[in-house]
């Protein structure tokens, strides 16, 4: 028997990457999984956009795990088509235990070549879409008596990372929504806590994204040492943060609540 039999999961950014990892895991562990993603293109980001095909693939994926799966292509900045669908989707599969605010960009940028644009769009989905899923998703755990709601920040949301001082201030964010969440909503019986995983291997990495990196390193070659992992291992898979975000999703982490929990390979102490 599954960790999280009979339980049902949102999940944002879904089509690809760490959503798609932890949506497959969940699965794997019993959970029925409701998830949304832009599948489309994203402004600005140096990296390729996901497709229809991805979150179709990820659908194909929970599917052949004879589990259920509902989603939509949608934007975690726009609330109100996200709360529709949720409650849709939570009045179709019968309840809701946990949620998974995962939808996230990266945009290197030196501090100087940063435009407002740039600030903003990371600001509105790494932020603004985070507290918009929480927003949609708390309200059927209080429902339900009780649940589990993990954030993904990031390295740069316990530490910082250098060239990227909105997506630094954005994960930051979230680590500090993650225990003002914790501390109102602790009285249901939810539990809030934070993921912080160092480099993971996904699309995030396609593109022009190591030409971006390297673009902005070049500006201050002294921080390029930061976020050296203590292990000789510099990606993990999205399966290794799938584990651990499945983890405080179950009963095994039944009193852990407003913590932040590195996947680093202890990158954030170098
Ligand atoms: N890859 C890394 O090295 C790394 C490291 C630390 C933290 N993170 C964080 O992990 C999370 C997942 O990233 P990933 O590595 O799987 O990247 P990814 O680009 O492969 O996946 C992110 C998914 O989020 C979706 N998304 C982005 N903006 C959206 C929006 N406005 N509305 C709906 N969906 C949206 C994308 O379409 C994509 O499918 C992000 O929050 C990211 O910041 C990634």
């Amino acid at each position: 028997m599954g960790k999280l039999e009979g339980k049902v999961a949102f999940i944002t950014g879904i089509a690809r990457g760490q959503g798609r990892a932890h949506a497959v895991k969940m699965a794997q562990e019993g959970a029925d999984i409701i998830g949304v993603d832009l599948a489309g293109e994203i402004p600005h980001v140096p990296y390729d956009s996901p497709t229809m095909d991805d979150l179709n693939e990820t659908v194909r994926l929970v599917e052949a795990l004879d589990r259920r799966i509902l989603v939509e292509q949608c934007d975690v900045r726009d609330l109100e088509k996200m709360r529709s669908f949720v409650d849709t989707s939570v009045a179709d599969l019968g309840r809701l235990d946990i949620v998974v605010a995962n939808a996230g960009i990266c945009i290197p940028a030196r501090w100087d070549e940063t435009t407002p644009e740039v600030f903003q769009v990371t600001m509105d989905t790494n932020v603004v879409g985070v507290w918009n899923t929480v927003m949609v998703g708390a309200p059927h755990l209080v429902t339900a008596g009780g649940g589990s709601i993990i954030l993904t920040s990031s390295y740069a949301g316990k530490k910082m990372q250098p060239f990227m001082v909105h997506y630094t201030a954005s994960k930051h964010a979230v680590t500090g929504m993650t225990r003002a969440f914790a501390a109102e909503l602790g009285k249901h019986m939810i539990r809030v806590n934070s993921v912080h995983p160092g480099g993971v291997n996904t699309p995030m990495g396609s593109g022009n994204m190591v030409d971006a990196l390297t673009h902005a390193a070049e500006s201050n070659p002294a921080l390029n040492q930061m976020g050296t992992p203590f292990l000789p291992v510099w990606m993990a898979e999205p399966e290794d943060i799938a584990n651990t975000v499945a983890f405080l999703a179950s009963d095994d982490a039944r009193y852990i609540t407003s913590e932040h929990i590195s996947v680093d390979q202890g990158m954030q102490y170098f």
